[in-house]
Parts: C-alpha cells; structure tokens; sequence
C-alpha cells in the first residue's frame, strides 16, 4: 500500500460498530474463487476471510488482477464463491440459488460500476427507475423514488436529460441514484471514479460520503488511487487473491471540507485560458 496512505496497524474490525453491532453485515469464511477455463484454472481469490459492520467505508485497493472486482462480484451477489462461505446479515448466501440471489440483491445491494453503465436512449429518471420495475415496486411509486434518488444526489434538475447530455461526474451520480433507488443498506462501487477527473473524483466522494454519515449506508469501494482510499475509514490491500493489509485510515479525508479549497471549474477556464496565452504558439 502506498506510503500517502497513511494507517494503523489495527484492523477495523476491532472498531466501535463491532461492538454496538454485534452480527457484521458481510463475513467471508475462507472464500476462494475459481475460473475454470477448461485448460486452466484461473485463483482469482484464494481463501479470504473479512467481516465489514454496518456503517463502515472501506476501501479495496491491489494490483490489477488481484482480485478486487471478483470479491465485489461476491459481495454483491452477482458471483459465488467456489469454496468458503458468504455470511450476508449473518445469513449463508453461498447455497443460495441464483434467482434467490438476485432478490437479495435487489433489495440490499446498490451496484455501482466505473463505466456507469447507463442506458443511453432513456432518460436519467428512467435509468433511475429500472431497478424498482426488477424490485416489484408498484408502478405509482417508481417515478416518486427515482425523483428522490435524484435529488439525493443533487440531480433533480437532470431528470429529462440522457446520458450523453449530461457529464461523466453526472452521469455517475445518475448511476448513484439507480444504486440507491431500492432504499440498499450495502453499497459497492467497482472504481466509481476511475473514468473521472480528480475534482469530479472528490465529488463522487463527497456524495458516498454523506451517503455513509447521514443514511448510514455501508460502502465498499474500489480504487487504485491512494488519494482516494483516503476518503475512506478503512482500506484493505489484496495481493494474488489474498487480502494482505486490512488498516483503519488514521488521517481521513472529508471532501466537502477539501472541495471549497479546490479551484472551481469557472477557475480552471481562467486558468486554462492563462495558459493557453501563455504557451508559445504551435506547442
Ligand atoms: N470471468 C472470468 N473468467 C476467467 N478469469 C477471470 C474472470 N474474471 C476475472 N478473471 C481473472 O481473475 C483474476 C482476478 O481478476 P479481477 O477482475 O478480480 O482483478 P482486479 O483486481 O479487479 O483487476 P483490475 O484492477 O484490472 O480491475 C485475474 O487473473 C483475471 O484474469
Ligand atoms: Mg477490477
């Protein structure tokens, strides 16, 4: 883990929500992951162990191919672990089948991805909506719950827009709307903020946040970036399919304090046309 991530020894799970709550929202007994590919056997994961409580920011870091995004994929419940278990709220998701599976997942889980993954010929509340229509939620109510999901993350005015008219930091926030439509208590999102610039980064951030302080949300994230893991209160290390750090972040970064020191985007125009004039011609 980079030396800018500055943290304790001590894993969080020996924190203060373990003890005010006593089941952990996500426990992995052992897990391993397996690709099978015929020829060869891909170890995405090889024996796991975590518990994470309700109302912890964790973030995953590692290499590429380490095996972030196949222990999201398990934690969301769209993968099941080859070996190990998966304790959800103290249930054993690992027998679960894969319609029983997509239920839990509907209800509990908000998925968040670094492309977005947005439907680019319907509007920013219908992409918002598309979750409740899978959840079973009475039609009268849908549109009511994508407005809301909307304005939690400050996009009631996007509404009618499609994806291609609004911004990448927008359209995550749309993204964030859907994640959030089904009322989730766990949130994952696989590199939120990897397609994002570094002041739309710490929006995004902002957002997950107050998501976490205000709504109590548990958010899992992944990153590369260590400036980001910093916003979080505990970061793990994979390796190989192993975990091999698990610390709680000493020095946490709060965006909407390091926002308003950030130049705004009317600044940077400034700035950019500066520079522009600044620049010998033809470079
Ligand atoms: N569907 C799959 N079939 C076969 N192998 C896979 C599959 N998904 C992932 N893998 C392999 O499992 C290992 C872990 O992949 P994973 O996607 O979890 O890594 P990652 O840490 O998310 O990497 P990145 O930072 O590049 O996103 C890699 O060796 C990858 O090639
Ligand atoms: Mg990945």
């Amino acid at each position: 883990m980079s030396d800018s991530l500055t943290a304790s020894k001590s894993p969080a799970s020996s924190s203060g929500s373990a003890a005010s709550n006593p089941v952990p929202t996500i426990r992995l007994e052992s897990v391993h992951k397996t690709y099978d590919l015929g020829e060869i056997q891909v170890h995405a994961l090889r024996g796991v162990s975590l518990s994470i409580f309700a109302g912890e920011f964790v973030a995953v870091m590692g290499a590429s191919g380490s095996g972030k995004s196949t222990l999201m994929n398990i934690l969301g419940c769209l993968d099941k672990p080859t070996r190990g278990q998966y304790f959800l709220d103290g249930r054993d998701v690992s027998g679960l089948t894969k319609t029983e599976l997509a239920k839990l997942r509907s209800h509990k889980i908000g998925f968040v991805f670094q492309q977005f993954n947005l439907l680019s010929r319907t509007s920013a509340l219908e992409n918002v909506e598309l979750p409740t229509i899978y959840a079973g939620i009475p039609i009268a109510e849908r549109e009511r719950r994508a407005e809301q999901a909307l304005e939690r993350v400050g996009l009631a005015d996007r509404a009618g827009h499609f994806p291609s008219q609004l911004s990448g930091g927008q359209q995550q926030r749309v993204a964030i709307a859907r994640a959030l439509v089904n009322n989730p208590s766990l949130l994952l999102a696989d590199e939120p903020t990897g397609n994002l610039d570094s002041r739309t980064s710490i929006e995004i951030m902002d957002i997950l946040q107050n998501l976490n302080s205000e709504h109590g949300l548990t958010v899992i994230i992944v990153t590369h970036e260590p400036d980001i893991a910093q916003y979080a209160k505990r970061a793990l290390e994979f390796r190989d399919g192993k975990m091999k750090k698990d610390v709680l972040i000493q020095r946490r970064l709060i965006a909407s304090e390091i926002l308003p020191t950030l130049p705004s985007i009317e600044d940077e125009d400034d700035l950019d046309a500066i520079a522009d004039r600044a620049a010998p011609s033809g470079s």
